[in-house]
């Protein structure tokens, strides 16, 4: 496919488009979720982990982390591919860049095996003590991966005028 076609444009417009509105709404929602919801719901008590457990299990929102993840990250490898060596190592934005793309690898690994995964068994379990056990974890392993992907937008998203300032 030449990429400087007409089609060619428009399909890179389109992983553009699904890769950064996709990295938008997962490190948006992964940063409200560890920032605000989880300590309000914490402080609240046993009534905070009775409205967690709804979320997951009454809502869909175990999904949205998991299907933006995965939208910025097939998108991200495709732009990847499509970039040229030049492009992708051998200028400061192309570092950069991969150095964000490792990241944001990392936290789609991390927050698929040690979040999402096990937050499908907390939404299924009925035992409010392993419900709280689990909670703790996922919680600590919830900030891990926002931290990857937070780290991983500001390089992505900086790349273009960090890059100049290193080469
Ligand atoms: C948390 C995960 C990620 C976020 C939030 C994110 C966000 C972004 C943003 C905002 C841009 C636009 C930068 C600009 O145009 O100045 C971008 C570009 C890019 N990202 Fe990511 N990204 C993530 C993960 C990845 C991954 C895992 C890969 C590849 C393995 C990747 C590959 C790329 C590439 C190649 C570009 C340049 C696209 C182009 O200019 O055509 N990204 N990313």
């Amino acid at each position: 496919m030449d990429l400087s076609s007409a089609g060619g444009a428009l399909i890179i417009t389109v992983l553009r488009l699904l890769h950064i509105v996709g990295g938008l709404v997962w490190v948006g929602a992964a940063v409200v979720l560890s920032f605000y919801i989880e300590p309000a719901l914490e402080k609240a008590g046993a009534d905070g982990g009775r409205i967690l457990r709804g979320l997951y299990s009454e809502t869909s929102f175990p999904s949205l982390l998991p299907i933006s993840a995965l939208a910025t990250t097939v998108a991200g490898l495709l732009l990847y591919g499509m970039m040229s060596y030049h492009e992708a190592l051998g200028s400061g934005m192309g570092v950069v860049l991969t150095l964000g793309a490792l990241l944001g690898l990392l936290a789609f690994a991390h927050g698929f095996f040690a979040v999402w995964r096990p937050a499908a068994t907390y939404s299924a379990l009925t035992d409010a003590d392993q419900a709280a056990a689990l909670q703790g974890k996922l919680r600590r392993n919830g900030r891990v991966s926002m931290w990857l992907a937070l780290a991983s937008l500001a390089l992505m998203a900086g790349a273009r005028y960090i890059g100049p300032v290193l080469s």
